[in-house]
């Protein structure tokens, strides 16, 4: 994952430290121990404070996101490490929509970026692909689209009912995720950026992506732009990976495609992800849920939160911690010290303490030479 847009890149940083329910709760503090290595350097302070908001808490004083908290961790935290929400004992899931969906819309959170990067060769379900063909960020439009919520029901319950989901796109909204994406590939210095809708059935909304796309790509003449139908994109993914860079589609889309991306590289285990609102306080999580059919053995696999952990140092403008955190999870990878999932016989608590040891070591070392 390269360079992101930064909040303050300031000495100092205060993560808010949101677990959640089922492996959040397991595997987001193996992310902050690695974190906390970083913290280690004196010129890296970074402060934690945990919030309770979850499943547990809603049940017992029905309370999911608290009222003040928005403003709270807009106007006080840097960014946010979150684990992941979803209890069998909820089935409404309305404390996950209230929370997530809620501070990714009212934090106006409107890139999700979501790296697909094969950290090792045999992870991936492809054959004959190796890290080479698979590098790439998805960008998904993170607060619009068929998400929103509106919509309703007729005739609810009966032979006859209809129901109906409005998919909103505002051209403030498709522009700035666009923009981010061909300004993500400038930085970074990736030549590719590949714009996917359905606009040959959607030709409305998805009307609004073709031209804001085609007044955009003019602006970026050396970036090599193209335009893909998202069931084409689909079958590209998994065809011929290694023809992307970077990905920008809409809510829905890319919540599939991402998904997609995840198995390619080496399953949902690994997934990081950054909600993100560039100079803003942002959210950084693993793409999974919270697996209750796991939950409570210890076995989850934490990498996917470590490396939204590196994702979180990116974003604060902290670049070779967050590089040592990455290579800390290739070196796991490498030396097979992994959970159940990825084949390996290690627990959480494992894994994260071999890698809070591989990352102290190498921030301490890049410190000496670098005081
Ligand atoms: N961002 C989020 O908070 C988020 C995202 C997706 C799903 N959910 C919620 O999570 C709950 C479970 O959903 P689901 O089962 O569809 O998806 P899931 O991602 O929780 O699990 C899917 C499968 O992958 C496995 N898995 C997931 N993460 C793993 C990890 N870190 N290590 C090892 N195995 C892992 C699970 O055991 C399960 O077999 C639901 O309530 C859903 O709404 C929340």
């Amino acid at each position: 994952m390269a360079n992101l847009p930064l909040r303050k890149g300031g000495p100092a940083a205060r993560i808010a430290v949101i677990p959640g329910d089922g492996i959040g709760k397991e595997v987001i503090p193996e992310a902050v121990k690695v974190l906390q290595s970083v913290a280690a350097q004196p010129r890296r302070p970074l402060e934690f404070v945990e919030f309770d908001w979850g499943a547990d808490r809603y049940l017992r004083d029905g309370v999911s996101l608290p009222e003040d908290a928005v403003a709270m961790l807009r106007d006080e935290f840097d960014a946010i490490l979150f684990g992941a929400l979803g209890d069998p004992r909820v089935p409404s899931n309305q404390h996950a929509a209230d929370i997530l969906l809620g501070l990714r819309s009212k934090l106006d959170l409107y890139v999700n970026a979501r790296p697909v990067e094969l950290l090792q060769d045999r992870f991936t379900p492809l054959r004959d692909r190796s890290e080479r063909d698979i590098r790439m960020i998805v960008f998904r439009e993170n607060t619009e689209g068929l998400y929103v919520g509106v919509g309703g029901f007729f005739k609810k319950g009966t032979p006859d009912e209809i129901a109906v989901q409005e998919d909103v796109n505002s051209r403030k909204g498709v522009e700035r995720i666009i923009r981010y994406a061909f300004e993500y590939a400038r930085q970074n210095g990736l030549k590719r950026v590949c714009m996917s809708d359905k606009s040959n059935a959607m030709t409305f909304a998805h009307d609004l992506w073709q031209r804001v796309f085609k007044q955009l790509r003019p602006q970026y003449p050396e970036i090599e732009s193209r335009h893909l139908y998202i069931d084409a994109l689909a079958m590209e993914m998994v065809r011929d990976p290694s023809q992307f860079d970077v990905i920008v589609t809409c809510n829905l889309f890319g919540d599939i495609v991402s998904d997609l991306g995840a198995q390619l590289a080496g399953g949902l285990g690994l997934a990081p992800s950054g909600n993100i609102h560039p100079g803003q306080t942002s959210l950084f999580e693993p793409v999974h849920g919270s697996a209750p059919n796991i939950a409570g053995k210890g076995i989850a696999n934490p990498l996917g939160s470590v490396l939204a952990s590196a994702m979180l140092l990116d974003f604060l403008g902290w670049k070779s911690e967050a590089d040592a955190v990455r290579s800390g999870v290739k070196a796991a990878l490498r030396d097979n010290y992994l959970t159940p999932d990825l084949g390996g016989d290690k627990r959480a608590v494992e894994v994260g303490d071999w890698l809070a040891n591989f990352v102290a070591k190498a921030v301490s070392a890049k410190a000496k030479v670098s005081p």
